[in-house]
């Protein structure tokens, strides 16, 4: 699986519904579960992938691989928190984002059962840093201009050599 970066048009557009948990979702799962391990992320959002389906994958330290298909944001905390993000498609970038420090999600898993999960902490910051790639948002938006704009000059540098 090739990881798409800053500057593919497809990180930029908005992912469809998952019409049928199947084999092939499941398959594309495990997929992405190894991609993201390869690349010693923490998240994977399908469209990273080129799969434009709206489908995430997370696996952060201490806890197990999940699988989130045609998730939902149910709710978040009106308290914001500051953590430092990285993404697979900008890679060598870390910079500090303001988030909602808790998430109440709804998404079904690989195996098409649907969840409800309320998490803090770094759970809730990689679901929310994936519920976005489905909107074709990446979390270089949610800093500052000047930030962003060194960020997206120094990937578009990389294109053309
Ligand atoms: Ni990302």
């Amino acid at each position: 699986m090739e990881i798409l970066l800053l500057g593919s048009e497809l990180l930029r557009q908005k992912a469809g519904p998952v019409e049928e948990i199947n084999g092939d979702i499941a398959l594309l799962a495990s997929g992405m579960i190894e991609a993201m391990h390869d690349g010693k992320g923490i998240g994977l959002a399908g469209p990273q992938v080129g799969v434009m389906k709206r489908i995430f994958v997370v696996h952060v330290e201490g806890d197990v691989p999940r699988v989130f298909i045609n998730p939902s944001i149910v709710g978040t905390s009106e308290e914001q928190v500051k953590y430092e993000e990285g993404c697979l498609s900008i890679p060598g970038v870390y910079t500090d984002v303001i988030r909602s420090g808790t998430v109440k999600v709804q998404a079904w898993n690989e195996k098409g059962r649907r969840f409800i999960l309320e998490t803090e902490g770094i759970l809730a910051r990689v679901i929310l840093h994936e519920y976005d790639h489905l909107e074709g948002v990446l979390f270089i938006d949610r800093i500052s201009e000047v930030k962003r704009n060194r960020i997206n000059a120094k990937f578009e540098k990389r294109g053309k050599a």
